[in-house]
């Protein structure tokens, strides 16, 4: 683990601060006695910097990027609309950044790959989205480079929390609801607690880090073999059985395999534990 240095000089702020990611942000924050700001919807709209300067700090800081357009399936039929906030707001913001030395932390996915490895996606593999939502992601990783700012991009999968809109949550409810479930076994990736996930980038930024890292649980797993081990925690009786991603149609394509590698970020802040003890870790308080 990564000393606990003091962190960049000047104000901390939270966009995005009421989404799951977010949220995990603004309560280690205050676990820590962090002083910042949260920022969100309604009255921060990254989309409109008219409401920037009265929010946003005029001198060096951190600001810690949670928000986005996450809406996978949604951005297959509104592209514009995931490309204004994931991709031309973020190069705005780091622009801003970057005029005013402002430690950018921003988050990207998985699904900026082709989602057709056999073996970890390492930070400099090509990038090849397969839909949207990956396409306006790596627009937004683009901008933030080409703003010439100082940045940590820090790419992660499959979020979940005891909070929020996410599988294991819901899986955790349907298990204990149904007699059976259905669910995708030709899908392979990595979960991420969003709460280990702000832990580990706080752990990046005292350590001084710029430039791109991977950061999720360890292990992999498919989504079948995932809602397995919900269902065996909370002890349900449901019947869980695999199924393949075309009995399943979405209207975004899925990626068949995109487990990203985390040996640049285990260096740093040391092994990183598997998705299984972490997953057990929020099905308990659910
Ligand atoms: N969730 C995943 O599985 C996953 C996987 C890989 C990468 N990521 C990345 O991880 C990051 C965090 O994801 P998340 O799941 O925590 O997202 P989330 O729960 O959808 O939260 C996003 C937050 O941003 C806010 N927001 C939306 N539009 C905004 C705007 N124009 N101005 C200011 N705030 C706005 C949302 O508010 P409203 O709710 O009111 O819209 C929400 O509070 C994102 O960069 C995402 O792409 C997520």
């Amino acid at each position: 683990m990564a000393e606990a240095t003091p962190l960049p000089p000047g104000p901390v702020v939270v966009i995005g601060a009421s989404g799951m990611l977010g949220h995990a942000w603004c309560q280690l924050l205050t676990h820590q006695s962090i002083a910042f700001t949260a920022l969100d919807l309604p009255d921060f709209d990254l989309l409109a910097e008219s409401t920037w300067q009265a929010n946003l700090p005029e001198s060096r800081g951190v600001l810690i990027n949670c928000a986005a357009y996450t809406d996978v399936d949604g951005a297959e039929a509104d592209e514009p609309a995931a490309n204004e906030l994931n991709g031309h707001a973020v190069g705005r913001l780091a622009r801003w950044c970057a005029r005013r030395n402002t430690l950018l932390v921003h988050y990207s996915t998985d699904y900026v790959f082709n989602g057709a490895a056999d073996h970890p996606y390492p930070i400099d593999a090509p990038t090849a989205p397969m839909g949207a939502y990956g396409r306006s992601k790596l627009m937004g990783e683009q901008q933030l480079v080409e703003a010439g700012g100082t940045h940590l991009l820090i790419r992660t999968s499959w979020l979940y929390a005891p909070w929020g809109k996410n599988f294991v949550r819901t899986m955790h409810e349907l298990s204990c609801q149904r007699d059976e479930l259905k669910v995708v076994d030709d899908q392979t990736g990595r979960p991420t607690s969003a709460e280990h996930l702000a832990a580990g980038s706080l752990d990046l930024i005292r350590a001084g880090k710029t430039g791109v890292y991977h950061l999720t649980d360890g292990g992999q797993c498919t989504w079948y073999e995932l809602t397995c081990h919900i269902a065996q925690l909370n002890g349900s009786t449901c019947n869980v059985s695999p199924c393949t991603t075309a009995d399943f149609p979405r209207p975004a394509p899925r990626p068949t395999y995109s487990v990203l590698d985390l040996s640049r970020t285990e260096a740093v802040i040391g092994a990183i534990p598997g998705w299984q003890e972490r997953v057990a870790e929020v099905i308990g308080r659910l």
